[in-house]
């Protein structure tokens, strides 16, 4: 699919709060409870890996991009593409799938023996994307989600700063680990 004249540049600094506000519009994170979108999500893999960090710029503006990391949980030779995003007037170009080739073609050069991504089930969008580019469906992990029983008051809350996801995952990128759940993977 044509891309026109943009194409995919490495992630810079100056990129972070345009590729921070466009996640804020176009992630929903409800549909995936264990991860958060937040300025560390983003900083924490261009500091880990910035030749897996893409961005697509209009006219100096965000409108795309990937961030992608190698090691997945305690498997350092396994590549993990976590975010791509592409705002919603640019979708169904090929933005995407650039981005994709460009984020994959990085993980498996820095050593990457596989890359793996997970989907939601109902984004239809993200799989048809990852089925056209090189992922197979690999393993379907369900979240079954227990609620506490009767009214919960917000002073009972515990306040576990520790347990902030996006902090979780700052310490966890920091001791090459990442959550673990996956669905598709892609092999070099
Ligand atoms: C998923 C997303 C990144 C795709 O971006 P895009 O630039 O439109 O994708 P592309 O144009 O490269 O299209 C990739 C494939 O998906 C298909 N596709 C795009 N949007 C689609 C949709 N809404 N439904 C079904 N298929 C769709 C395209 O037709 C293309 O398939 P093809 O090669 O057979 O034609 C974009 O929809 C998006 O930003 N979604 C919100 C964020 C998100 O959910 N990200 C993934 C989880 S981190």
């Amino acid at each position: 699919m044509a891309t026109g004249d943009l194409e995919p540049v490495p992630m810079r600094l100056d990129h972070l709060a345009g590729v921070l506000e466009l996640g804020h519009r176009v992630f929903d994170v409800s549909v995936m409870p264990y991860t958060s979108w937040s300025l560390s999500s983003v900083a924490v893999h261009l500091d880990a890996q910035p030749d897996a960090c893409w961005v697509v710029a209009d006219a100096g503006r965000v409108v795309g991009f990937v961030l992608g990391s190698l090691s997945y949980d305690e498997r350092e030779d396994w590549g993990y593409v976590e975010w791509i995003g592409v705002d919603s007037d640019y979708q169904g170009r090929g933005l995407a799938a650039t981005l994709l080739e460009a984020s994959c073609q990085a993980l498996f050069a820095a050593g990457a023996t596989r890359i793996v991504t997970d989907v939601e089930e109902d984004n239809a969008a993200s799989i048809r994307l990852m089925q056209r580019n090189g992922f197979t469906d690999k393993v379907t992990v369900t979240l079954f989600v227990r609620h506490a029983s009767g009214p919960r008051q917000p002073k009972q809350a515990r306040k576990t700063p520790t347990r902030d996801p996006a902090k979780a995952r700052l310490h966890a990128v920091a001791r090459k680990q990442q959550p673990a759940t996956s669905r598709a993977e892609s092999a070099s």
